[in-house]
């Protein structure tokens, strides 16, 4: 379930600071920043670089293609 320990470490960080505020890279080697917000990007983003992944001339998709699928 997700809760106030998903987002927040107050045993290892000894306060309710972010887990993550770091930039995000996303697939396609951008690098994503939205402050606060890196957070939920860290869980929020594609695990596939869709440039390259999602190519209609040499199909290489797995029938599973998708966020959770390898
Ligand atoms: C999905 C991720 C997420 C969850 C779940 C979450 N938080 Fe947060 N929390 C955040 C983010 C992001 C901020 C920063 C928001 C801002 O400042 O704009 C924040 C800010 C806070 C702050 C302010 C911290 C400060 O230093 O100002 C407190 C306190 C806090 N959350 C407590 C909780 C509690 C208690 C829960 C569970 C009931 C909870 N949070 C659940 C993401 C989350
Ligand atoms: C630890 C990974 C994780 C983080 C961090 C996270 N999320 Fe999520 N989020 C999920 C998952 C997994 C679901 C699907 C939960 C479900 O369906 O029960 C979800 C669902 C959602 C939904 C859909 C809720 C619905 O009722 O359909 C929204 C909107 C969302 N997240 C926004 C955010 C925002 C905004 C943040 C940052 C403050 C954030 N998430 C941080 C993993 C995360």
């Amino acid at each position: 379930m997700i809760h106030c320990f998903t987002c927040h470490a107050p045993h290892s960080n000894g306060n309710f600071s972010l887990r993550v505020t770091a930039p995000q890279t996303l697939q396609n080697g951008v690098s994503h920043d939205i402050k606060k917000g890196n957070i939920c990007v860290a869980c929020h983003q594609a695990r596939r670089n869709v440039d390259t992944y999602v190519d209609i001339g040499t199909v290489t998709l797995s029938e599973h293609w998708g966020p959770h699928v390898a």
